[in-house]
């Protein structure tokens, strides 16, 4: 490979503040599917003192016309490339207007303008808007747009931007048109375009100072009915932001658009969202109580934005955690505000553990502010949003919620309407509350997972009791060395009697309650209780309180104690997830000796104490009585044994079914007769309760199971049974398998929402057949390449979650995704770059794999014109 041929990376030191400021925008859109006419006209005034040239981007834009201050240019008076426009003399203030032509149908990258139904929609972040049209197209030039959207009226009955309607009217011939205004000042990734035929839900909103906000949802005439969900939630969003962060909405219409062709789950332009279908439709007959929750999670992620993202945006890219782990963190406060905060915290920690940790072990690891880039799409990451809604969570537990309150109102008082940086945010949050957040700030530079081991030692005769923390972070690429980080360690001591003890440090005169934050800062640092009673067992990171890997050295009885007595529902979880990862890995490397596994008396105890508790959740004792997945149970392990990690799973899955037989039955029964179509929380806890019990007797091939699970597949009332008893079935492995997979397509081919469900459930099916399985539903009518919806159904998931068919021992699911990455980089190289992720943990596998994999990124890399995106993760992956 030619070396100046390689994409170079953008460096977070190189920033420079822009040479030109754009005080007005002015777009004029002639739409058409082939030939869309884009005019542009940019009131420009320079920055600096001294004469600066106009560097402007684009891609792929036929440019037809350059003028400046109303003069045409001749073509010899500026220079364009394949990625800018440049006019080198110019006046200090002027406009620029120019002409450009766009072909939204054959834009399959989904950035920029394109068409997805027959709807023409435009997605700008990160760096689509250059797309559209020549632009300074980063984030710290804000500016104010009025757009004129001209289209044909049968096709495009509705046309959107951002802001407000201030015209519209005929253009004869069939045509029509609309103008926009936006009063606030933004950065063009906001920038957002709709037209097309939609049907519309509206609703409205009162805010608490008295604004009218007409609020108005649109899809396709066949979906609108399953919005509903999507608009309570927007309510419910809006109500919230007001009640805990005293924030209100700033425009008199908010618009949601739903639309099936999208690169990620939505995106908060400025007052006017657009939505993947998958993140904004809902209706108890085609979505799970998983899908509601994720509704209501995006509306409401996308909603809080308007603050924190659009009124205060990023200064560079580098900085996109402080807008996504910011609006992360709010919108997992709200859903625990909604629904129970144990269980939100459990499922989010889930997610964190599964797949960012996962990424913080691999070759892609980066700081949730990463210092470099090739490609800003690869770092919309789970480290970016997930780890750095950990940071600002770490931040809301040292400063409690009164200071982190004050912290967020001088943030709003200070940086409304600029484009700021993450030390801009800790000022803020350190100024407002007398806190020094110098040292804290590493975790924003520092990449990796770190690692905390704590040892106790208890003397009866004193009452004294001693933890010693002892800190460190693994070197990841390009950081060998690590300093040590501020860490919070929210924890209890639970008597050995079960009782909470009160907690009294050394050298304090009374306990100050049974809960407590720990502040570490040194590589190793000692905490003394006294008057401490009984022997306890201490309950460490209480809530999760740092995203780090705890080692408490816990015997069996230890997480025994905590399990059933300690007064934190996220630390009883985790006692249990402690328990069965242990067992699971003895049996791992029993198998590994060449043993058979075995399956002792603890954790059918432990299920079954849990499960007998009368006061537990439903929703908690489903999360407590789920295994640790494969991705977790991996990152224990320096060497993945693939068939053993998956057998060890099965037998687990099988002897709990087996022992507990009773138990899952006797659940299964107490919870039948619920209203399918409530969303109540407590009524998709019982569900969740009793469709994990029809796994277990499934997995156990209890007699009788798989008849239940076909009555229930038959019989319900709603797809989150339905569905729950399919994947029963289809992991049963029985006759009745296929039959139902069968069925189910010919009942819901119709909607592309379910087709989803059919085939990642197939896609994740782990028997012998699964790659053959996977590759002919590649040549199924319903599956297209081009819809990333369908991409990450069945490629996506296949190569994340089908261990031993994508790890197949003969490579051939490695060459499988490949082929499929580099079909796709030619249409979407963004999705193509995140499919290939999938191959980054290589080093983690045997040898044979190690090479295949590798092999698989060498080939990738030698492909002449591969996108920037697949480069930089093929070669990040491969060194
Ligand atoms: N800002 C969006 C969000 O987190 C993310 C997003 C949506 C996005 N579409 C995108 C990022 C396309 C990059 C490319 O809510
Ligand atoms: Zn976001």
């Amino acid at each position: 490979m030619v070396e100046a041929k390689q994409p170079q990376p953008v460096h977070l030191s190189d920033y420079r503040p822009p040479a030109w400021r754009v005080e007005q925008v002015e777009l004029c859109f002639a739409l058409d599917p082939e030939q869309t006419r884009v005019t542009s006209r940019l009131s420009l005034a320079r920055t600096t003192a001294e004469p600066e040239p106009l560097v402007l981007d684009g891609r792929e834009l036929e440019l037809e016309s350059v003028a400046v201050d109303g003069r045409r240019l001749e073509p010899g008076a500026y220079e364009v490339d394949e990625r800018h426009l440049t006019l080198c003399e110019v006046p200090e203030r002027f406009v620029l207007e120019t002409v450009s032509v766009i072909d939204p149908r054959a834009n399959t990258s989904l950035m920029g303008l394109y068409v997805s139904n027959g709807v023409f929609c435009t997605q700008c972040e990160a760096e689509g808007f250059r797309r559209i049209t020549w632009f300074l197209d980063r984030p710290d030039v804000m500016a104010r747009y009025r757009v004129r959207i001209e289209a044909d009226k049968a096709a495009c009955p509705l046309l959107l931007s951002n802001g407000n309607p201030v015209e519209q009217g005929d253009l004869g011939g069939g045509r029509h048109f609309a103008v926009w205004d936006d009063p606030f000042p933004k950065p063009a990734y906001l920038f957002a375009l709709v037209a097309g035929d939609l049907a519309t839900l509206e609703d409205r909103f009162t805010t608490r100072s008295g604004r009218e906000v007409t609020l108005r949802i649109h899809a396709d005439e066949g979906h609108i009915g399953q919005c509903r969900h999507a608009l309570e939630s927007l309510k419910k969003s809006m109500r919230w932001d007001e009640d805990v962060y005293g924030l209100e909405y700033d425009l008199d219409l908010f618009q949601i658009v739903a639309v099936s062709d999208f690169n990620f789950g939505a995106m908060e332009n400025k007052g006017l969202n657009i939505f993947n279908t998958s993140a904004a439709l809902a209706d108890p007959e085609t979505a799970t109580d998983a899908d509601f929750m994720q509704v209501e999670r995006i509306i409401a992620h996308e909603y809080f934005h308007n603050w924190t993202g659009n009124r205060v945006t990023c200064r560079d890219w580098f900085q996109l955690t402080l807008k996504e782990g910011l609006t992360v963190f709010r919108d997992q406060q709200f859903a625990a505000d909604m629904h129970s905060p144990a269980l939100k915290r459990i499922g989010d920690v889930v997610l964190l553990r599964d797949a960012q940790f996962a990424e913080d072990a691999g070759p892609l690891a980066h700081p949730i502010r990463p210092d470099s880039y090739v490609e800003i799409n690869n770092f919309y990451t789970r480290t970016v949003y997930e780890k750095g809604a950990e940071i600002i969570r770490m931040i809301h537990t040292l400063l409690g919620p009164e200071q982190f309150r004050r912290g967020i109102d001088l943030y709003f008082r200070r940086h409304d309407g600029q484009a700021v940086t993450c030390e801009d945010f800790l000022a803020a949050m350190a100024d407002a509350s007398g806190r020094d957040l110098a040292h804290f700030a590493r975790w924003y530079s520092q990449a990796g997972t770190p690692a905390l081991e704590v040892r106790r030692s208890y003397d009866a005769g004193s009452g004294r009791l001693t933890l010693e923390f002892r800190q460190s972070t693994p070197p990841t690429r390009g950081q060998p060395e690590k300093l040590p980080l501020h860490i919070p360690v929210s924890m209890g001591l639970v008597g050995k009697s079960g009782r909470a003890l009160e907690l009294q440090l050394e050298g304090e005169n009374e306990p100050r309650g049974t809960s407590r934050v720990l502040e570490l800062k040194e590589p190793v640092e000692r905490f003394t209780f006294v008057g401490v009673e009984e022997e306890a067992v201490p309950s460490l990171l209480r809530g999760f309180s740092a995203p780090v890997r705890l080692d408490a050295g816990y015997s069996r009885e230890d997480l025994a104690l905590l399990l059933a007595h300690d007064e934190d529902a996220f630390s009883r979880w985790e006692a249990g997830q402690t328990l069965a990862v242990r067992l699971m890995l003895q049996e791992i490397a029993a198998i590994g000796a060449g043993r058979e596994p075995s399956l002792d008396d603890a954790l059918p105890e432990a299920f079954r104490v849990l499960l007998g508790d009368r006061e537990a959740e439903p929703a908690f004792l489903a999360r407590a009585v789920s295994l640790p997945g494969r991705s977790y149970l991996a990152q224990q392990l320096d060497t993945i044994p693939v068939e053993a990690l998956q057998r060890t799973l099965r037998f687990f899955q099988a002897g709990l079914g087996r022992r507990l037989a009773d138990l899952w039955q006797g659940i299964f029964e107490a919870h039948a007769g619920l209203d399918p179509a409530s969303i109540e929380t407590s009524v998709m806890g019982r569900r969740a309760l009793r469709n994990i019990s029809l796994a277990y007797l499934v997995w156990g091939d209890v007699p009788g199971s798989e008849a239940l699970a076909l009555e229930q597949y038959r019989q319900a009332g709603n797809m989150t049974d339905r569905l729950a008893a399919l994947r029963a079935l289809a992991e049963g492995g029985g006759a009745a398998a296929e039959a139902a997979l069968a069925d189910f397509y010919e009942k819901w081919k119709h909607e592309d929402l379910v087709v989803n469900k059919w085939l990642a459930l197939q896609a994740s099916m782990e028997d012998a057949r699964a790659l053959e399985r996977v590759r002919a539903l590649t040549a199924h009518p319903a599956f297209s390449l081009a819809n990333p919806n369908r991409v990450r159904a069945l490629v996506g998931v296949f190569a994340n979650m089908n261990l031993t068919g994508f790890h197949r021992a003969d490579g051939a699911g490695y060459e499988f995704l490949a082929d499929r990455v580099l079909e796709l980089d030619r249409l979407n190289s963004q999705v193509a770059a995140r499919l290939l992720t999938a191959f980054g943990r290589w080093r983690r596998f045997d040898a044979a794999r190690q090479s295949a994999m590798r092999g698989q990124l060498e080939r990738v890399l030698a492909v002449p014109g591969l996108s920037r995106d697949c480069y930089e993760i093929a070669s990040k992956s491969v060194a």
